[in-house]
């Protein structure tokens, strides 16, 4: 076994697309270089612990297992079925925390994973991508903790360089755990944080895809926590009353998506293709408005960015989270920062869109 081994895996962007995805239509997501770390060191002295430890360092939480509690959840239900153990860990009763219920998937689905290595191991997880922001936070930790634990059970090896078989099962795991904190999910965070560069996503389809352009992006945090599984309901609601007009607005996402991928395809940059992404993120937040997920906050930073001569956009399922600006290497951004420092919303800019996917950073053996 090990002593120590490291695993990350990227937060996300998604530059267009986002709930038009949920119903079929295409979506554009590229990895981010900040990163969820996953660290487990295992006691390797003979005072054995008898007891998993995972704490979740940007939560303060800690989540034990004792033997006793890890036999009841190997007892539990019999099936190997990936949505047979979803269905039974989200129905059942009891009131753990959803990173609780994670785990509890995990062992399910990895019934191989030993007793004797499990109870010597400390995790320890914590992110650089700020927790709720729509930046793909929790599809890391569910990518690191799907990758850690495929590695116990034997199922996935302890490697740098992981086959395409391995990468669908860690995704194919953690798009479960996804659906355990989220609801209902496209699988588009889980399936960047696992695969990283650019994702084209379609109806759970996966084209992974390298730009040559460059899209230098500043991330804008609106400041308010937001809630993917409310926003997606939210959209539902709205879709079962305005069923075609919302067929309308994801038909006219869907065009901008495939004009932005045509554009993120093409070898070159020039002054015309900067200015059609200008309009297709314009148009992107606007349609978002109207599937009512955007708010004042993120209308206000979309608005400044405006103001200023600059095109945004908010990025993942709205309500809250972060807006996405398109900056121009030609033009001074300076006048944007200085008021959106006034209104004292965090912002960076995004280097190296398209990181790698998940990957072992070290291991001691
Ligand atoms: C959330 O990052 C993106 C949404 O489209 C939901 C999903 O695709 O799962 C809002």
């Amino acid at each position: 076994m090990f002593k120590r081994v490291e695993i990350s895996a990227p937060g996300k962007l998604i530059l267009c697309g986002e709930h038009a995805v949920v119903y079929g239509r295409k979506a554009i997501a590229a990895a981010i270089n900040s990163r969820t770390h996953l660290i487990a060191t295992s006691t390797t002295d003979n005072d054995t612990r008898n007891e998993f430890i995972l704490n979740l360092n940007d939560i303060s939480q800690t989540i034990t297992i004792n033997q006793a509690s890890f036999k009841s959840i190997q007892q539990s239900i019999t099936s190997n079925d990936l949505q047979e153990i979803l269905n039974h860990v989200l129905n059942s009763s009891s009131n753990e925390s959803k990173h609780y219920k994670a785990i509890i998937f995990m062992l399910l689905s990895n019934r191989g994973i030993n007793w004797d290595i499990f109870c010597n191991l400390t995790v320890n997880v914590s992110s650089e991508i700020p927790l709720g922001s729509g930046l793909g936070s929790s599809a890391s930790f569910s990518v690191c903790i799907s990758a850690f634990l495929l590695i116990l059970s034997g199922k996935v090896l302890l490697k740098n360089e992981w086959s395409e078989h391995e990468l669908e099962l860690i995704n194919s795991h953690a798009f479960c755990l996804e659906k355990i904190f989220h609801g209902k999910a496209s699988g588009i965070d889980n399936t960047v944080a696992t695969f990283g560069d650019y994702i084209l996503f379609e109806k759970g389809e996966i084209v992974k895809f390298s730009s040559n352009q460059k899209l230098p992006l500043l991330v804008v945090n609106s400041g308010m926590p937001k809630n993917t599984m409310e926003q997606v309901l939210k959209v539902r609601s709205l879709y079962e009353k305005q069923t075609e007009i919302c067929e309308h607005i994801f038909d006219a996402i869907d065009k901008i998506v495939i004009d932005f991928l045509r554009i993120l395809r093409h070898n070159e940059a020039n002054v015309a293709i900067a200015s059609d992404v200008q309009d297709l993120i314009t148009m992107n937040h606007g349609l978002l408005c109207a599937l009512q997920v955007s708010n004042l906050g993120l209308n206000t930073i979309v608005g400044l960015a405006e103001q200023c001569g600059f095109a945004g956009k908010l990025t993942g399922s709205g309500g809250g989270g972060c807006c996405l600006i398109l900056l121009r290497s030609n033009e001074d951004s300076m006048q944007m920062i200085e008021k959106l420092d006034e209104m004292r919303f965090e912002h960076f800019e995004v280097a190296n869109l398209g990181s790698p996917g998940v990957r072992v950073d070290d291991v001691v053996i």
